[in-house]
């Protein structure tokens, strides 16, 4: 395992902070290679209760003790953090953010070494381990590196490589897509209740079809097209209700929301800049 042995910090402890260091507990890594610093004393006795990582108040510190530093505070207080941090990332550390719309190159530019920089993108279902997450290289990065960065985005979903010029889109796709996913819920609910379902039955079947479609998607390694076909009978009912799906326009109305996040994505890193 790449992180047998290995130190990990999160510097910041907020959500997406927990669900990495549950993650990790969950695949193996023991709690004493894990440390979290916060701003947020309250904060850092929650996380030493309920997780029994080590906690420190001071993110110097952190960084000292740790060989993998997961930046994992808002994006508006990564230059203050590196600021205050930068000078002390040494070449054999490996610094991963999961800061939206933060680039490699400016991260780059607080760390006095040749320090390797990854970069993530991962979504909320990290929180329950069911996370999709894209992560690219920064200019000192390689294998090990990213080896380090699977194995704890592994630890919380699945994780995927991406050159950055990629990462507007998939804050498009994977980053916004949660939302996505729940107004489709919440419509298909709606729907069942149209035909007569109770609406807690609607929601439950609704849901449960699609976490089994995205298994059967993710698990047999089928081309969707070819399990839709494989669902839908000549005349029967699934393919009555795809042909409302074409008539109505989902795929475009699909392919537009991605498309608009995406723009609104690479609008809002470049207001970051
Ligand atoms: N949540 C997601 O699904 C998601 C998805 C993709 C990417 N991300 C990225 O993940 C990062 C963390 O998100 P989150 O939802 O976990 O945020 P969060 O819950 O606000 O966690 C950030 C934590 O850092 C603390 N903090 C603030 N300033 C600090 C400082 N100078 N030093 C140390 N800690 C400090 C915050 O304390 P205060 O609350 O007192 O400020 C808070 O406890 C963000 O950059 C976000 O873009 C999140």
């Amino acid at each position: 395992m790449p992180l047998t042995g290995l130190t990990i910090g999160c510097l910041g402890g907020g959500a997406m902070a927990q669900a990495l260091l549950t993650g990790l507990i969950k695949s193996g890594v023991q709690t004493q290679n894990l440390y979290v610093s916060d701003t947020r004393r309250e904060r850092l006795e929650f996380l030493h209760r309920e997780l029994g990582v080590h906690t420190r108040a001071n993110n110097s510190e952190l960084v000292k003790e740790s060989d993998v530093v997961i930046l994992a505070v808002k994006p508006q207080v990564v230059e203050e953090v590196l600021e205050e941090t930068g000078a002390l990332f040494q070449p054999h550390q490996t610094l991963i953010s999961i800061a939206a719309g933060i680039a490699i190159q400016f991260m780059e530019s607080f760390l006095t070494h040749p320090v390797p920089v990854i970069r993530v993108m991962p979504n909320t279902p990290c929180l329950l381990g069911s996370g999709a997450s894209a992560l690219c290289l920064g200019t000192h990065a390689g294998a090990r590196d990213r080896e380090r960065a699977m194995a704890i985005f592994s630890a919380v979903g699945r994780a995927v490589e991406v050159p950055e010029e990629l990462m507007d889109a998939v804050t498009g796709l994977s980053g916004s897509g949660p939302a996505y996913m729940y107004v489709i819920l919440e419509a298909l609910a709606d729907a069942g209740v149209r035909v007569g379902l109770p609406r807690d039955v609607a929601l439950l079947l609704s849901a449960q079809t699609m976490l089994g479609s995205a298994r059967m998607v993710l698990e047999t390694g089928e081309h969707p097209g070819r399990l839709k076909n494989m669902v839908t009978t000549p005349g029967g009912t699934a393919i009555a209700g795809v042909y409302a799906l074409e008539e109505g326009g989902l795929r475009v109305t699909m392919m537009r929301a991605v498309e608009e996040a995406t723009r609104r994505s690479r609008e809002m890193s470049s207001a970051l800049k």
